[in-house]
């Protein structure tokens, strides 16, 4: 496995696995890989001849007062990782790198980055949607691979990809899961015993709600309600939203038909969660 900290380096590394006819997929992540990722990379190696995994901490994607500094950046035990996963390389830029002045260019999806996390993260998306733009250019990977746990992003970024014609497909994965139900995620390792308890309430308020739409429920408050009353059970989960959503616009809806997503965000200690559920739930 090749490490690239270059632009140049990883766009010869890319360029000669292409002119040997090799299928590229990018695996964007900010390090600190769990199984999560190592479920995005076996899809990459699965479907792709060559696998480059980028490892970039990205600091236009950080709100102010957001855990930039302390976001774990576990280098060599990645590089471990990867290479026990069949990476063929990884581009891990400094910053200095990505930005190297002041950026003027950004990507901006409209609409879709507006609700949900949108509304608790100011330019959060836009930092997501320029950054990986960067590293489509940079890598110009045939498929790129992200993980339904992020739904908002994922939207976003197909968005983004579909609006300005970027020659790839972008893959998304199904979100992985701690035994409890809870989403794996860099930030649980922020977690207290106790907290990471309490963080199981998370997947345990979207499970009432795929049980409510399959009894007939279509009353989106009222699930709503419900949701929030298993979060509340948790004394450390501080509610940031529940939202019901369509799953391609992500408007609110009143009630329940087709393509819902249901997502909930919290805060537990000093860690912001996120995870959702996928509903199809036809004509009700
Ligand atoms: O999901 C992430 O880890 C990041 O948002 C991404 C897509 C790597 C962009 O920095």
């Amino acid at each position: 496995m090749e490490v690239a900290k270059t632009i140049e380096s990883i766009r010869r590394l890319v360029g000669t696995a292409r002119s040997r006819g090799k299928k590229i997929g990018l695996v964007p992540t900010m390090g600190a890989l769990h199984i999560g990722h190592i479920s995005l990379i076996e899809a990459a190696v699965k479907e792709c001849d060559f696998v480059v995994v980028s490892i970039f901490v990205n600091p236009t994607q950080f709100v102010p007062g957001e855990d930039l500094e302390k976001y774990p950046r576990p280098l060599e035990a990645d590089l471990k990782i990867c290479r026990n996963a069949g990476v063929d390389a990884v581009f891990a830029p400094t910053p200095e790198q990505i930005y190297p002045g002041e950026n003027l260019t950004w990507v901006n999806v409209e609409k879709l980055t507006e609700p949900l996390c949108g509304q608790f993260r100011p330019g959060h998306f836009r930092g997501v949607t320029t950054v990986c733009a960067k590293l489509f250019n940079i890598v110009a990977p045939d498929i790129a691979f992200f993980g339904q746990k992020d739904a908002q992003q994922a939207i976003v970024i197909k968005r983004m990809a579909a609006d300005l014609n970027m020659p790839l497909e972008i893959v998304i994965c199904p979100t992985v899961r701690e035994p409890d139900g809870l989403a794996v995620s860099s930030r649980n390792q922020y977690l207290t015993a106790e907290q990471r308890k309490d963080a199981a309430y998370v997947y345990k308020s979207l499970q009432k709600c795929r049980q409510m739409i399959d009894a007939g429920i279509a009353d989106t408050r009222k699930i709503a309600v419900e949701m929030r009353k298993i979060l509340q059970q948790a004394s450390s989960i501080k509610i940031e939203y529940v939202s019901i959503v369509d799953a391609e616009t992500l408007q609110n809806i009143d009630r329940i038909a087709g393509k819902v997503l249901a997502a909930v965000a919290v805060g537990i200690g000093p860690a912001r969660l996120i995870d959702n559920i996928l509903v199809d739930a036809g004509k009700q």
